[in-house]
């Protein structure tokens, strides 16, 4: 049966395998090969309890050579550790954490999209506390399991259709247990009811400020924040937006190899009304232009683009980064690991 991968959302599609491995006594065991789709869970388990869970997003694309790609694993293996210290789980070594990545794209290999259909393979490694427990405390016992799904774009119409995002000062991104700078569960489930307002006032996503003083800009619901002004690509600093793989690339592709000048530092939230461009990235949303950001506390309106098209500095980033993905464009920067 032909797949229509051209019309396929960021969703969950099964594929036949997926890759697991447990922490017991204080250490990571061998990796195993499961074709269940489940896992079985105490009642007291931490992680249903006290949230304690972190995950990863990272794809694999089909190149014109047909080879397949996977884009910058090592920092998506960095970027988990870096939620596991934060949350007290024992670290996944860099090597554990590729191996069950690759492993679980070779085993899945003939559900990577072929070239030029817009879609991918998307690969989410979760690692969460299964020790049953009442009293708050780091668990003994971990899982890693590693699973992938061949996905279409993040925001519908991808990169082609710009959409409105939703700004209110009754959401914060940070969850209240911890930081938006790593990437755990409970980050995203505080983020639910702002995504739910979005979505009822038919806007595409939520897009926060600093939880502080509600003055300056952080990121949107599930990706970084930039925005172009003339030849600049200007990014928010913030010790809580989650540091996004996608948005380094962007940053580095645009001073390397565009010529662009990158800003990474604080922006009013006033200074939105200073750009030309404006966009969501990461992995799921690749670039996904936004058209306006709809203040619904004060009903200002800051437009980026009037017919919902990107525009031109948007366009020249998406396809160097598309480029290097699907080894059309040298990769030079060592990024992809090549299956
Ligand atoms: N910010 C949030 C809240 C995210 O969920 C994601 C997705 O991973 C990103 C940013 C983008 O990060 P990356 O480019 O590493 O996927
Ligand atoms: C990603 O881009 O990988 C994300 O994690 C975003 C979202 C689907 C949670």
């Amino acid at each position: 049966m032909k797949i229509d991968y051209q019309n396929r959302g960021f969703s969950y599609y099964p594929t036949k395998y997926n890759v697991r491995c447990s922490y017991k006594n204080g250490e990571w065991g061998k990796l195993r090969i499961s074709t269940s789709k489940n896992v079985t869970l105490h009642i007291a388990a931490c992680v249903l309890h006290y949230a304690q869970e972190a995950f990863e997003g990272l794809k694999a694309f089909r190149g014109k050579d047909g080879k397949a790609r996977i884009f910058r694993i090592d920092e998506n293996a960095k970027r988990l550790q870096r939620s596991c210290e934060g949350i007290r789980m024992p670290k996944v070594p860099v090597d554990l954490f590729n191996n069950a990545v690759i492993k679980a794209v070779k085993l899945n290999e003939k559900d990577i999209p072929p070239y030029e259909s817009g879609a991918s393979l998307y690969i989410r490694p979760v690692i969460f506390g299964s020790t049953p427990m009442i009293g708050v405390r780091p668990a003994d016992e971990y899982e890693l399991i590693v699973f992938v799904s061949a996905v279409g774009p993040y925001f519908k119409g991808g990169f082609t259709t710009a959409s409105p995002f939703m700004l209110s000062r009754k959401f914060d991104r940070a969850a209240p247990c911890g930081t938006g700078s790593i990437k755990i569960g409970a980050n995203y489930a505080m983020g639910l009811a702002a995504g739910q307002e979005a979505h009822e006032r038919g806007l595409s996503q939520a897009f926060y400020l600093d939880a502080k003083e509600k003055t300056y800009i952080e990121e949107c619901g599930a990706a970084n924040f930039f925005a172009i002004k003339g030849n600049t690509y200007i990014t928010p600093n913030s010790s809580s937006v989650l540091p996004s793989i996608t948005n380094a690339s962007l940053a580095e592709i645009a001073e390397k190899c565009l010529g662009m000048k990158v800003e990474k530092r604080r922006i009013l939230l006033d200074e939105l009304a200073e750009f030309d461009e404006a966009g969501a990235c990461g992995t799921a949303a690749v670039i996904s232009p936004i058209s306006e950001i709809v203040d619904i506390d004060t009903d200002k309106h800051y437009v980026f683009s009037k017919d919902a098209k990107p525009g031109a500095k948007c366009k020249n980033l998406y396809e160097y980064l598309r480029g290097i993905q699907y080894g059309e464009i040298e990769d030079k920067f060592g990024w992809n690991t090549i299956i």
